[in-house]
């Protein structure tokens, strides 16, 4: 298995505290950005708009536990700190994050509150 985590550093991600996320990151996986950890297991760096703004800041993880040709590519929005290195730990574990945002009163890319409409 190999996941390389990118942080999104484009403007809106940065604002709502990709720093402190790759900050965080960096930390607990003990290396600078785009070093492999000592297990291989791991990488993270930085990567430009990912198209997930509106739940910013987000990462993704690209996850070859299934193979390179059965990699996923997972979005992790609304993400803290804390968020983003427990992110790391389940997956350490073999468990799969739940996707998408990580903020329990957003659905989706509603606003937070869920003061949204679905159209048909
Ligand atoms: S700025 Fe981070 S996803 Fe667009």
């Amino acid at each position: 298995m190999f996941n390389r985590s990118k942080v999104c550093g484009t403007t809106p991600c940065m604002i709502h505290g990709s720093r402190e996320i790759e900050d965080a990151l960096l930390k607990h996986l003990g290396v600078k950005r785009n070093e492999v950890t000592k297990d291989g297991l791991f990488s993270a760096g930085e990567m430009e708009c990912m198209g997930c703004c509106v739940n910013a800041p987000m990462i993704t993880v690209v996850d070859y536990s299934n193979g390179s040709e059965g990699y996923t590519y997972n979005y992790y929005e609304d993400a803290t700190p804390e968020q983003v290195v427990e992110i790391v730990k389940m997956l350490r574990r073999g468990e799969k994050p739940p996707l998408g945002s990580q903020n329990p009163k957003r659905i989706n890319c509603g606003p937070e509150g869920g003061e949204y409409y679905i159209v048909r």
